[in-house]
């Protein structure tokens, strides 16, 4: 996994557990909440290949969220990652649209690394 280790991190960041890492198989993701500076934010966690990347569940072409509770973000062969408003593609290792209405905007990535068994926030 590609995810950076966990040593100087946790000891300036808050470390905040989203999901156990056995539970989020290939070409799935997992959306989830956090609140940093009193702002609240959603954002999705994937695993695609040998890569575990995290993003806010925010289109940047209008805003919308990339993908609603109990819908996947990946589109249907799991090659991108697709919002359903207006049917924009994004690279799922790194978050840049490859087609759709938003060519120079890309998914904002998220901090995230593997503690143990548990995939986590890093909010610093
Ligand atoms: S809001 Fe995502 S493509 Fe338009």
């Amino acid at each position: 996994m590609s995810t950076p280790p966990s040593t100087a991190v946790e000891s300036l960041s808050k470390v905040v557990p989203i999901i156990a890492s056995s539970e989020l198989h290939e070409g799935m993701s997992h959306i989830f909440t956090f609140v940093k500076d009193d702002e609240r934010y959603e954002a999705f966690v994937i695993r695609f290949g040998n890569v575990i990347r995290a993003y806010l569940n925010i289109c940047p072409h209008a805003g919308e969220p990339i993908a609603e509770k109990n819908q996947s973000a990946f589109n249907s062969d799991k090659r991108y990652l697709l919002c359903r408003e207006h049917f924009a593609l994004f690279d799922p290792e790194t978050g840049k649209c490859v087609s759709g209405p938003c060519p120079i905007a890309d998914l904002h990535k998220i901090s995230i690394v593997q503690q143990e068994e548990m995939i986590c926030l890093i909010l610093g």
